[in-house]
């Protein structure tokens, strides 16, 4: 391709003035555009593009997703892969430090996670000071953000070695304090962590534990939970992770920067879609009130929820492992009902013209909360344990941000609609 081809000219027919400007990796850097003006002392040209539809906001070698393709892969690696051969805590080493770890940074990691799964005791009081029946994903929120209280060198997000400490510290907190919140919903008493359980297995049992001496960890439960994990770990620019490097760009401490990820997590149209679908189905009911649910989607009473993406045009990858995994899961937690009603209105969304012609498919959360909730968890939960997963991806955005010379504060411009200049009116006069 000769250097002419990498270029775009554009026409100012405002002018009549000509701009090349260089096209790099299929963009257009945005500030070529302030060159272009009407006037020498106009600003230039802004591009417009709320919801970021169109606007690549960083260089990342993190996570790849084709939506078109419906291929996920993260740090080169196909989902399907990971999900079959690989491990929660090994895919977020491989996310955090950009390869697979050989066996001895692999025994080396799983024992530093392990060895900082306990949380500080005051969280328990800040914990207490909840409502019964607070959401499970606002207790989180706030203990993520109060951590930043008990570790004040965590502010020092220029330090690789503290930024490391605390990647380490909140991967290997996030379970704690999700079982903590569950328990505190429960009325029982907390289970602290047991160092001879993996991560997945030590979640388990916080969460679920009650008199007897050793808490029997399901494997089949286990091995699909820590796959869920593994499907949850990064999406590349979505939502949370984009709140993770915005607020990052502060240079707020990491702690902060995940409360306020898992705060964009919270909403229905992201992570909390998944809690969405379950009372979707609930409030379906019978398999024979899909057709009128489903006209009700098509003319824009309600949504489907846990169907469309933004990046996906395509079956979610995600999506067809967790369908055949809820399959294993019902075979020891016996059938869910609403797996029937799930699996009718998929079947008819994706015949209905309405849903093909926008190129609506299952996403992620369709079927993780029939999972979720076939292994004992409230809908409450279903968003948390997005989260604690989520957690890799979003420090793996988060120190990516940080290494990146290009970044700077975030800090978007805007178009100003409002009112043009005008005097202050004493109240008495308005
Ligand atoms: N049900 C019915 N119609 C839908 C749905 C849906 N779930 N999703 C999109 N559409 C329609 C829209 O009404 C729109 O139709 P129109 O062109 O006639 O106006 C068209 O499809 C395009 O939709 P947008 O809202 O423009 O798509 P966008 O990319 O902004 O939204 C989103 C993506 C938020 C995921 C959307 O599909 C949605 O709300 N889905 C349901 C919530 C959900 O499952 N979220 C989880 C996403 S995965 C995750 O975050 C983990």
């Amino acid at each position: 391709m000769s250097d002419n081809e990498d270029t775009l000219t554009i026409r100012d027919n405002r002018t009549g003035n000509e701009f090349t400007l260089p096209i790099t990796d299929g963009t257009i850097n945005a500030m070529e555009f302030r060159q272009i003006k009407e006037k020498e002392d106009d600003f230039g040209l802004m591009v417009y593009d709320p919801a970021f539809k169109n606007t690549a906001s960083c260089r990342s070698a993190v996570t790849l997703i084709d939506g078109d393709k419906g291929i996920l892969r993260y740090r080169g690696y196909p989902i399907e892969q990971l999900a079959e051969h690989s491990t929660f805590l090994e895919v977020a080493y491989l996310l955090i430090h950009g390869d697979l770890p050989n066996q001895v940074d692999h025994d080396a990691w799983v024992h530093d996670i392990t060895i900082h799964t306990y949380v500080h005791q005051f969280v328990l009081r800040a914990m207490d000071g909840f409502k019964w029946d607070a959401h499970a994903m606002g207790k989180m929120v706030s203990l993520l953000g109060s951590l930043s209280t008990f570790y004040p060198d965590s502010k020092n997000v220029r330090d690789p070695a503290l930024r490391h400490e605390h990647i380490v510290k909140i991967i290997a907190k996030m379970p704690t304090m999700a079982a903590w919140c569950f328990r505190h919903s429960q009325g029982r008493p907390y289970v602290y962590p047991d160092n001879d359980l993996d991560y997945v297995g030590n979640f388990l049992n916080m969460l679920f534990r009650m008199a007897e001496p050793r808490y029997e960890v399901n494997p089949v439960l286990r091995k699909a939970l820590d796959v869920l994990f593994i499907l949850h770990a990064d999406h590349e620019q979505n939502c949370s992770a984009n709140a993770a490097r915005a607020v990052g760009s502060s240079e707020a401490d990491p702690y902060c920067s995940l409360a306020a990820a898992t705060a964009a997590l919270y909403g229905p149209l992201h992570g909390g879609a998944n809690e969405a679908v379950l009372r979707m189905l609930r409030e379906i009911g019978d398999v024979k009130n899909i057709p009128a649910f489903v006209d009700n989607c098509k003319n824009g009473e309600q949504r489907l929820m846990g169907f469309g993406h933004r990046v996906y045009k395509n079956y979610d990858p995600r999506a067809r492992i967790i369908k055949g995994l809820a399959h294993e899961v019902f075979e020891i937690t016996g059938n869910n009902p609403l797996l029937e009603i799930a699996l009718e209105l998929e079947k008819i969304a994706l015949n209905d013209e309405y849903f093909v012609k926008r190129k609506l498919y299952p996403n992620v959360d369709f079927y993780s909360g029939l999972i979720y909730q076939s292994m004992g968890f409230p809908v409450e939960m279903f968003p948390v344990l997005f989260a604690i997963p989520r957690a890799a991806g979003w420090l793996a955005q988060w120190s990516e941000m940080l290494a990146d010379d290009a970044q700077k504060i975030a800090r978007p411009r805007q178009i100003y609609v409002g009112a043009g200049e005008r005097s202050y009116i004493p109240i008495d006069k308005r």
